[in-house]
């Protein structure tokens, strides 16, 4: 897609689509009372007849039937409120691709409306439109048409390319595929996605210009005394894998450690999900993907940072051999953990992550999880849960997350629900109590950090769309990649 900007007006403009964003009282908007005019006053009409009102989210099309350049013109509700938000850009814009999509266009236009500082809609409106573009349709015998844009072209009349622009539209461009790849990766069937076959793909994505990727299997897991990983990999036919990519800079300011749940397919083992709960579990890999689509595009960012991602992977399944309620792991930090309930795999495995991440002593830790329902239940399916033990990190990742249109909300590590982790034999056992389970999950998490700055990403929620969203169909979402990647850039 190939974007580029121009000093033109609406009504001056070819394209196939013209999207206009509009606010509140939109035949009061100057551009609209000019292309209105072309239209012959049939656009006011048909905004009126439609009661189109600008909410956020409205739109209205309507066929110039020859009287602009543009074939199409398109009204994107912005709602009211003074300032457009940036992830009110991401969405209208993510429409707008859909919208083009409908009726085969290839050549849109978007109106950097005034009421935007046109510099901050430039990122959000290129990434909308790159991120409505994503399909999965491997799997159909009867392809949904492909809905490629040739040209995004951002315009207003007076509007100037800046360096500043540029950067964004280039950040967006670039964060895509990252994004995709995640997307790509949860929405293969869970038979496809085994631990090997991510190992694979990691290697594939993840290498040259600074990029490593090295694959462990159960011999080396052995060796490494990786004890959690292997107890959820007893019920599994799967050998386990644990990755690692390694990303090296010439220079580098700091070392990152991201650690990344691999679970290709969570049955809960002998703890057994119910078949509903069970029917999107394929998504208990996201965390993985996260990071293999983040740091598959580091090269093209170039972050002056030295990042490790440690990805411990495995299905979790029943069967003769699979792991017991009652069952005792000990860890390589010498830590125990009493396996009560074996659908809280998650942690179990990692714990291994974490320990061995912790060991190498990086600057900071960051693990992204679909860890507990609990927290889908807390915060919704569009809010990731974020806990962490070193506040600025926190801070940081919640801010880079806003910039990138992810949601991250702080949830607290109450140190006194630690009495209900207490276990009659181990350390500690791997449940908490009926509440606040997205807090005794990141808990026992947290036993692995040491003294590193952690923090802890519950994706549970927004990992998975269960209902088409704006920028993405029902699947895998790729959530993390992009605010991983504006962390990344950050230092
Ligand atoms: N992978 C699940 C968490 C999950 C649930 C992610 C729904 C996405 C959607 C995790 O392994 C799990 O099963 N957690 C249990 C923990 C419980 C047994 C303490 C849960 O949340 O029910
Ligand atoms: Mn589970
Ligand atoms: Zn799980």
């Amino acid at each position: 897609m190939e974007i580029r900007f121009k000093d033109i007006s609406a009504e001056k403009i070819p394209a196939d689509l013209l999207a206009l964003p509009v606010r509140d009282k939109p035949l009061e908007e100057p551009a609209l009372q000019r292309l209105d005019r072309r239209l012959k006053g049939k656009l006011a009409e048909q905004i009126k007849k439609s009661n189109f009102t600008a909410a956020e989210g409205s739109t209205l099309r309507y066929s110039t039937a020859g009287l602009l350049p543009a074939a199409h013109v398109l009204l994107l509700g912005m709602g009211k409120g003074s300032e457009i938000e940036a992830d009110s850009w991401r969405k209208a814009a993510a429409q707008a691709k859909r919208e083009a999509a409908t009726i085969g266009a290839e050549e849109l236009a978007f109106f950097l409306a005034p009421g935007g500082d046109p510099e901050a809609a430039v990122g959000p409106v290129v990434e909308g439109a790159l991120l409505a573009s994503y399909q999965f349709n491997k799997y159909r015998s009867e392809k949904r048409p492909a809905s490629a844009l040739r040209s995004l072209t951002l315009f207003r009349p007076g509007l100037r390319k800046n360096a500043a622009m540029d950067r964004s539209a280039r950040l967006a461009l670039s964060l895509a595929p990252g994004v995709f790849l995640a997307r790509d990766l949860v929405n293969e069937p869970p038979s496809v996605t085994t631990a090997r076959y991510l190992g694979q793909q990691a290697k594939r994505h993840c290498r040259g210009r600074g990029l490593s990727v090295e694959v462990w299997g159960r011999k080396r897991i052995q060796a490494m005394n990786l004890a959690g990983l292997l107890a959820v990999n007893r019920g599994s036919v799967e050998e386990p894998q644990f990755i690692i990519i390694r990303y090296k800079p010439a220079r580098a300011r700091k070392r990152v450690a991201l650690v990344g749940k691999g679970i290709t397919f969570d049955s809960g083992g002998l703890s057994l999900k119910p078949a509903k709960s069970m029917e999107t579990m394929k998504l208990d890999m996201a965390g993985a993907a996260a990071i293999i689509g983040a740091m598959s595009r580091l090269p093209e960012l170039g972050p002056t940072l030295e990042v490790t991602g440690y990805i411990p992977t495995t299905d979790n399944l029943p069967s003769g051999s699979a792991q017991k309620p009652g069952d005792v792991i000990r860890y390589l930090n010498g830590k125990t953990i009493e396996v009560l309930n074996t659908d809280a795999e998650g942690r179990l495995i990692l714990a291994d992550g974490l320990a061995l991440a912790a060991r190498e002593k990086p600057d900071c830790i960051i693990d992204l999880a679909t860890l507990t329902g609990a927290c889908m239940v807390a915060l919704g399916n569009e809010v990731a849960g974020v806990f962490g033990n070193h506040q600025p990190l926190v801070d940081r990742l919640i801010r880079c997350g806003r910039e990138a249109g992810e949601k991250l909300w702080q949830l607290p590590l109450v140190k006194e629900y630690r009495e209900e982790l207490k276990s009659s034999v181990a350390d500690m056992k791997n449940i908490g109590g009926s509440y606040g389970g997205a807090i005794t999950a990141a808990l026992i998490l947290q036993e692995f950090v040491g003294d590193r700055s952690w923090a802890h990403l519950d994706i549970a929620g927004p990992a998975f769309a269960e209902k088409e969203m704006a920028t993405c169909p029902k699947g895998g979402t790729g959530f993390g990649v992009r605010t991983l990647l504006r962390f990344l850039s950050s230092y």
